[in-house]
C-alpha cells in the first residue's frame, strides 16, 4: 500500500481527467526503489532485454530510428519477491481510477526498460492502430542521480503546449494513452524505468 492518502488521490484522478497527465514526485518508498532497482540491475547484467519494437503481435518490428530501448516484460506469476509489492500500488491506483474516472480498467501489463546511452523515443501515441485496448500509460523512473546533463526527458505534447519531464528517481508519470503524444529525447546516460498501460480488456482478448 502507499502512504498516500484517497484525497490525496482524488486530487490527482481530477489533475489526470483535466490535463490529461499526471506527475507524482517521491511516488514509492526509498526502500521499494533500492529494491526495484536492485532488481532491475540483476535483469540488465544477465542481458535479459530485449530490443523493443514498434506495433503489435505480428505487426512487431524492430526501427532503431523510432525507438532505441530495451524492454523485460514483467510475468503475472510475480515469482520475483520485489514484483507483487509493485503490483499492489499498482492495483491500489487502478482501482481509484475505476471508482472516480469510470473507467473499466481490467487489466494491465508492464515492463522494465532500459535506454542505452545515445538512444531515444520519437514522438508517438501509446496505443497502437491495430491493438487500441491501452487506456492509461504509466512509468515510473528508476534513475538515480539524474543531472540535467544527462538528457533523457520525456517531452509531452499537451494542448497547452510541449512540456519536458526529468527522468527522476522515484517520479511516477501517468498520462491518457490515446491522447497525449510524447517523446523521448536522446539520453546521455542508461536511462531505466517500469513502464506499463492500464488496459480496457484482457491482453490476450484483443482479436475477440
Ligand atoms: C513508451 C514511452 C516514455 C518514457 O515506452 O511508450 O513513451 O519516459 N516511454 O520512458
Ligand atoms: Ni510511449
Amino acid at each position: 500500500m502507499t502512504n498516500f492518502t484517497e484525497g490525496q488521490w482524488i486530487n490527482w484522478i481530477d489533475q489526470l481527467s483535466e490535463q490529461d497527465y499526471l506527475v507524482i514526485d517521491n511516488f514509492i518508498s526509498d526502500e521499494l526503489f533500492q529494491q526495484l532497482r536492485t532488481y532491475f540491475m540483476e535483469v540488465l547484467q544477465e542481458d535479459d532485454f530485449s530490443k523493443a519494437g514498434i506495433g503489435a503481435l505480428h505487426l512487431h518490428t524492430i526501427n532503431k530510428a523510432i525507438r532505441g530501448d530495451q524492454v523485460f516484460w514483467l510475468d503475472k506469476p510475480r515469482d520475483e519477491p520485489v514484483i507483487p509489492a509493485f503490483y499492489q500500488i499498482i492495483d491500489e491506483l487502478k482501482d481509484m481510477l475505476n471508482r472516480y474516472c469510470f473507467l473499466s480498467i481490467s487489466d494491465y501489463e508492464f515492463h522494465m526498460a532500459h535506454y542505452p546511452v545515445g538512444t531515444f523515443y520519437k514522438r508517438h501515441l501509446d496505443q497502437f492502430k491495430e491493438r487500441s485496448n491501452r487506456l492509461i500509460t504509466l512509468i515510473l523512473y528508476l534513475n538515480e542521480d539524474w543531472q540535467p546533463r544527462d538528457g533523457g526527458e520525456l517531452t509531452i505534447y499537451t494542448e497547452q503546449g510541449a512540456k519536458t519531464i526529468a527522468p527522476l528517481g522515484k517520479r511516477m508519470v501517468i498520462f491518457k494513452s490515446d491522447v497525449l503524444e510524447h517523446e523521448v529525447l536522446v539520453t546521455n546516460a542508461g536511462r531505466n524505468s517500469i513502464t506499463g498501460w492500464y488496459l480496457r480488456q484482457p491482453v490476450g482478448l484483443g482479436f475477440l
